[in-house]
């Protein structure tokens, strides 16, 4: 076995997800996606594909429908994008693990703003690439950008920047101004910059989606967004992403992605392009149920004693502290866990800048789950 795998590390969720088996009263909050099952028009037009006998392999990039579809969708919210630069994929992670094949082999230089979701920094580790960690400040329980140092890292050399934002698990996000001038940055230096935008529409600020490097850059910019079907459309189960290539990379996105999956499954994609046709209804409904669920998190949270934490602009996640409690975090989600019933992932499962921190997921159908959660954070709080 190759030493980068060898040395991969294991899931510190599920090392806490594991300490709660067998206790069926726990109230799980630690992984990334809703208790809200996909709708029902999503899953019919699934039922319906396969009925059809739609269960043959298809083009590597994705159906011609799906693919003009998500170049609209995308062209609703930036500038306009041809379907000539759009890949449909198995997942959000399966297109950045194909970006990074593309971009990125053994030696390289990545650079990577964490903390993280930690499969964006393992998969350029996977395939040899050094990683390079810039991180992310929290001021009174805020994440910042330190955008000086970032670029002083950036480099000639550098490969890569990868950036997720807003960001899981801080919930930071770029403003525009930054997002300027890391693109200007990486322009000069001939940095590829992978975007990873997933929560770009689970976006509490203004207009329907968050900053987007789509909006400035140019259709030959070193730029490679992803996207996911996961979070905006109910559909982490189903396994489909989606990402935006500059003009020209097309036929070699769709050669790897063959020695990848090959193409994504038909009837996913049926599924895919029911919820585009509802998701200017259901995405912003959904960001709204979201925003109500994560003010009921933070002010219940900024209403305990000793937590610090930050009201996130983006994505779905509250991340706090509690200093003398949580510094530890694998260890204090783990008695949270076994003590309280309570469910929240280790800050230091996005690396150790997060260690002290705890990820809460406030998407959830049913906001009153956040209370009962509060109340269990009070209880082992006082003791
Ligand atoms: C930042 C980020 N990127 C990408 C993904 C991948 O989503 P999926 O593979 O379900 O499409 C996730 C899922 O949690 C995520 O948090």
């Amino acid at each position: 076995m190759r030493d980068a795998i060898r040395s991969l590390p294991g899931s510190r969720i599920r090392e806490v997800a594991n300490a709660g088996i067998g206790r069926a009263d726990v109230l799980a909050f630690w992984f990334g996606e809703s208790d809200e099952v996909t709708p029902e028009a999503v899953r019919a037009a699934a039922a319906q594909s396969l009925a059809r006998g739609e269960t043959f392999y298809a083009h590597n990039l994705g159906l011609a429908e799906l693919r003009e579809a998500l170049a609209s969708y995308t062209g609703e919210l930036h500038p306009p994008v041809g379907v000539d630069r759009i890949a449909v994929t198995s997942s959000g992670v399966s297109a950045l693990m194909l970006a990074t094949q593309m971009l990125a082999g053994a030696g390289d230089d990545v650079v990577a703003l964490v903390p993280v979701w930690p499969n964006l920094t393992a998969q350029p580790a996977i395939l040899g690439a050094r990683v390079t960690r810039v991180p992310l400040v929290p001021k009174d329980g805020v994440w910042t950008l330190d955008l000086e140092r970032l670029l002083a890292t950036v480099g000639p050399t550098t490969r890569m920047l990868l950036v997720n934002a807003p960001n899981n698990p801080t919930g930071w996000t770029l403003t525009r101004a930054q997002q300027q001038a890391i693109l200007e940055h990486c322009r000069r230096t001939g940095t590829w910059i992978l975007a990873d935008e997933v929560y770009e529409r689970i976006w509490f600020g203004d207009g329907p989606a968050a900053p987007s490097f789509l909006d400035l850059a140019d259709e030959r910019d070193r730029l490679i967004v992803v996207h996911s079907f996961s979070k905006s459309f109910l559909m982490t189960g189903w396994r489909l992403g989606w990402m935006v290539l500059p003009t020209g990379h097309l036929d070699a996105m769709g050669k790897l992605i063959e020695f990848n999956t090959s193409c994504a499954p038909v009837f996913v994609q049926r599924a895919g392009l029911a919820g585009l046709r509802d998701a200017a209804t259901t995405v912003p409904a959904l960001a709204l149920r979201m925003k109500a669920c994560r003010d009921r998190l933070v002010d219940g949270l900024q209403a305990l004693p000793g937590v610090q934490v930050g009201r996130p602009l983006g994505g779905m996640y509250a991340f706090f502290r509690v200093p003398g409690r949580s510094d530890d975090s694998l260890a204090y989600a783990k008695h949270l866990v076994t003590g309280h019933g309570l469910g929240l992932a280790p800050g230091a499962a996005f690396g150790e800048e997060a260690e002290g921190w705890l990820r809460w997921c406030f998407a959830s159908r049913d906001p009153a789950r956040l209370d009962q959660g509060l109340a269990r954070l009070a209880q082992a709080l006082q003791l």
